[in-house]
């Protein structure tokens, strides 16, 4: 593994451009075709075969500096240092890169309730009318008594509860909520309070209103911080609300500038009383796990900050899917993520003391899903540390029938859960 690691750094030398990383940007990995220096003051560090990152200190050599090889330490053992070059005193210690030595139990592990964003579609237009609330007060699944069997009978903390920002102000571009439409939000919400769960508002808009882009010629940031700054004002004494700003945004022409938008709903939500409950900051490609990094996410999204300053519960959001082609409409899997998505996101979270929630994952029912999830769930336990657990999708409205269906069958006052949840999802 070292050796290739060399052989390919040199290559990468060979072929270089001259422009330079900045600090804490990508210098290297399987993949790059960016920068392969850095700035002053920083030096390009080995974190693992697919991401390298400026890191402050010294550069002593030409050549990226290996801090570790994570999948070959074992937990707690001394990192195995290559002999290109030494980490300068000034580096940050190797351990930022280390798997934890006592990874707890995640956090916050559940399921996405469907229904209130029904009608919506990726170009961000949410059809009102399409809503369907999954309550059986409204002609629904019974996501309530889904809910209560998910939390008793496996373990689940955490429901996400996808709306769509047309379905909250019926149709009405800006924060002023329609009473009658909230009312029967609220109703599912109050349902997974009443659980002892955690619940996150998801407003499922992929960061925008019907074809225009937040920020970027859509809704100005002003509108988008008012529906925060309504919906916060609503929940801002509920501990166990967590704030998801926006479902999925993709193909953002400015990512610097989406980060401006996430900061203006950040500051709605603090400034409306909301002041200590989780926030999660949505990045590009549909908040790809994967691409978080590489597509500048991460970057533009760690400059988001409280209203005093701090980070504090200010998580980043990420999907990951496990089909062919990450969209999570196939019934077979392909992949466990960890080589492509996960390993590199846990050491970059890791080196910035920062977190993630995977607030969208899932497969079909099949023998290839389970292999793959349960890989999946375990890497994420084993790295607890910086990722706060998992969310499937989904249950809710969708029938048994749907290829990504989490929906427990009920008979009687027995739940049966579906064969991916009973495999390795459910915590219980
Ligand atoms: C709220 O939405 C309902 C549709 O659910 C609509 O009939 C009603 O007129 C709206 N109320 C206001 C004040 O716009
Ligand atoms: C990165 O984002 C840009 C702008 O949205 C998009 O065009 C591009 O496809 C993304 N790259 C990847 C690898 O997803």
């Amino acid at each position: 593994m070292q050796t290739v690691l060399l052989l390919t750094c040199a290559t990468w030398y060979a072929l270089s451009v001259h422009a330079q990383s900045s600090l804490y940007g990508q210098c290297g990995g399987i993949g790059w075709a960016g920068a392969t220096t850095c700035v002053s003051g920083s030096v390009c560090t080995v974190l693992n075969d697919y991401y390298y990152q400026c890191l402050p200190g010294a550069a002593s050599a030409s050549n990226p500096i290996t801090t570790s090889a994570p999948t070959t330490t074992p937990a707690g053992g001394s990192p195995v240092s290559s002999s290109t070059a030494s980490a300068p005193s000034s580096a940050p210690s190797a351990s930022c890169s280390d798997l934890p030595t006592n990874p707890g139990p995640l956090r916050l592990v559940g399921v996405n309730i469907a229904g209130f964003d029904f009608g919506c579609s990726t170009d961000g237009t949410c059809t009102a009318s399409g809503a369907w609330p999954p309550l059986l007060q409204y002609y629904g699944a019974d996501g309530a008594g889904q809910m209560q069997h998910f939390v008793e009978d496996d373990g689940y903390n955490v429901f996400r509860l996808p709306v769509g920002w047309q379905f909250l102000t019926n149709n009405v571009l800006g924060g002023d909520l329609n009473e009658t439409n909230v009312a029967e939000y609220d109703a599912l919400v109050q349902a997974c309070l009443a659980t002892g769960a955690s619940c996150i508002i998801d407003l499922h808009n992929y960061a925008r209103w019907d074809g225009e882009i937040i920020g970027q010629g859509g809704p100005t940031n002003e509108q988008f911080a008012a529906i925060w700054t309504s919906i916060a004002t609503k929940y801002a004494s509920e501990d166990k609300i967590i704030f998801g700003v926006m479902n999925e945004p993709h193909d953002i022409p400015d990512i610097d500038t989406w980060g401006q938008s996430v900061q203006a709903a950040v500051t709605a939500i603090r400034q409306a009383g909301a002041t200590t409950q989780l926030i999660l900051l949505p990045g590009n490609d549909y908040t790809s796990a994967e691409e978080f990094i590489s597509n500048g996410s991460a970057d533009a999204l760690n400059v988001v900050t409280n209203p005093d300053g701090s980070i504090t519960n200010l998580v980043f959001d990420v999907h990951k899917y496990l089909d062919s082609d990450n969209s999570g409409t196939n019934a077979e899997c392909v992949t466990n993520n960890i080589d492509d998505a996960w390993e590199p996101l846990t050491q970059w979270l890791r080196c910035n003391g920062r977190q993630a929630f995977n607030t969208e994952t899932g497969g079909g029912n099949t023998a290839s899903c389970e292999t793959y999830m349960c890989q999946q769930v375990t890497y994420q336990q084993q790295n607890s540390d910086v990722l706060l657990g998992y969310v499937g999708w989904a249950a809710g409205n969708f029938m048994n029938t749907y290829v990504l269906s989490e929906t427990p069958t009920e008979s009687g006052s027995t739940w049966t859960d579906a064969a991916l949840v009973s495999a390795c999802m459910a915590p219980k």
